[in-house]
């Protein structure tokens, strides 16, 4: 059930290197245990698997339940942390194609997500003669994205159903007591669901942010959370040779402080694509402050050997590095036959699982890679299930506070979240930046 972290193919990193490093990693790892560093009020996540509010975890299934009876789509709206986290989970359990499969749950749409018309029209038309159910998440409750697309499908929601049922169809994850969601929530009589005030948005994953449309895709979330429990007892040593968040932290430092620019994240699983966009928003928005912090990339291999791979094979060396999240198991096998008259000259291969082939490709771009210069970190799990997606929740999420703590940057903030706000609102002519919107104009040139 363990995972295993092995940095034998990042040749660059020297025993010396984890050595000189390694007073500043447990450093870092007993501020967040000792919350004595920047960002403490965002440390709910850590104790989360144990300390979980277990009345509304039922709650959470009961919804689900009521969901799953009453709708043939849910929609989901929310942004970055409010679901990344959900769609990597479902998309990774069930697949990416979970919306044409699903068979005795409801189809699940995300959006809100961007502000594209075009997406919202697409959404708002495939609700047509469909019962739907809506879960809105918003941690602050004011975010634009996620409030328009709200707008929109409350008035859905209400032109379908009598009064009463409408609400019984709409689902708040919001603060406890805060924000405009929950002033409205409490006024229509929505079943509200609480985001702590000390997880942030991109560690919340395993609040009700995630677990509800995650329970509405019919996985089971006691068994995500006993992975993330089981993470939490594995990552808790001080020492670097028995806590392999710790050395991952490490060593992902070393390999930035070596002139690594970028992280890519890799899967040779299609499933696990949206879960590279969770790690993506977690590491990059945790990270990237202060001047600092490697750039967050990804990719699914061999999908993108056939695009990124040369770039990668002959130019990645002095910018990336490859952290791969790799799996012993398939979800499911498939033989390959043998065909008479070998015309594709695949009879090689007559017999053999396609899993096979897949790892054979894995460690070929291992060679391949590490031969170019790509330093690579594996990090191995057993399959893809409900308790090792816990663990790697967990897991990641640790790795991510501790590198940021040896960074010397605060993982749990995102002040640069908000200049594209600012300007959006003074150029929308928001009430409130009146000032800043004429000099947006002049230097837009309109
Ligand atoms: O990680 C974060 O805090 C952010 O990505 C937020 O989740 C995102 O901005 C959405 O915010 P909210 O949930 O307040 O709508």
């Amino acid at each position: 059930m363990a995972l295993k972290f092995n940095y034998s193919y990042a040749d660059i990193v020297s025993e010396n290197d984890i050595e000189n490093i390694n007073a500043k990693a447990v450093e870092a790892i007993k501020t967040l245990d000792n919350k004595s560093g920047e960002g403490s009020d965002f440390l709910g996540w850590t104790t989360l698997p144990e300390d979980y509010d277990k009345e509304e975890f039922e709650r959470i299934k009961k919804s689900a339940e009521y969901i799953k009876n009453n709708a043939d789509v849910l929609i989901v709206i929310g942004i970055g942390g409010s679901y990344l986290g959900a769609r990597a989970v479902i998309e990774a359990l069930k697949s990416s194609n979970y919306n044409i499969l699903a068979k005795d749950t409801p189809q699940i749409f995300f959006i809100g997500n961007s502000i594209s018309p075009t997406s919202l029209n697409e959404i708002v038309s495939l609700c047509e003669n469909k019962d739907i159910c809506v879960n809105v998440i918003s941690k602050s409750g004011t975010t634009t994205e996620p409030a328009i697309a709200f707008r929109v499908f409350r008035e859905l929601v209400n032109s379908k159903y009598p009064g009463e049922e409408a609400a019984k169809r709409i689902f708040c994850t919001t603060d406890k007591a805060k924000g405009t969601l929950k002033g409205l929530a409490d006024k229509e009589g929505y079943e509200t669901f609480v985001v702590p005030d000390d997880v942030g948005g991109r560690y919340s994953v395993l609040t009700a942010v995630g677990l509800l449309p995650i329970a509405v895709a019919g996985i089971d979330i006691d068994k995500l959370m006993q992975g993330a429990r089981n993470a939490m007892q594995a990552y808790k040593s001080y020492d670097i040779n028995k806590n392999d968040c710790l050395k991952y932290a490490a060593v992902r430092n070393i390999l930035y402080n070596k002139g690594k620019k970028l992280e890519c994240f890799v899967s040779f699983e299609p499933s696990m694509a949206m879960f590279n966009e969770w790690l993506k928003q977690l590491f990059g928005e945790s990270e990237g402050k202060d001047g600092k912090g490697l750039f967050p990339v990804s990719c699914v291999f061999s999908t993108d050997l056939h695009s990124l791979g040369q770039y990668i094979q002959e130019s990645g060396a002095p910018l990336m590095f490859e952290s791969v999240v790799s799996f012993k198991e398939p979800q499911s096998e498939f033989i390959i036959d043998e065909q008479e008259g070998n015309i594709d000259g695949l009879n090689f291969l007559a017999g053999e699982k396609m899993s096979t082939v897949n790892d054979k490709a894995r460690l070929g771009t291992l060679l391949a890679h590490t031969d170019g210069g790509v330093q690579n970190l594996i990090i191995e799990a057993d399959k893809i299930d409900e308790e090792n997606i816990g663990n790697l929740i967990y897991f990641f999420e640790k790795v991510c506070a501790v590198s940021g703590y040896i960074l010397d940057v605060n993982p749990f903030n995102q002040p640069g979240v908000e200049s594209y706000k600012k300007n959006m609102f003074a150029l929308l002519g928001k009430p409130g930046y009146e000032n800043e919107k004429e000099n947006l104009e002049k230097r837009l040139g309109l």
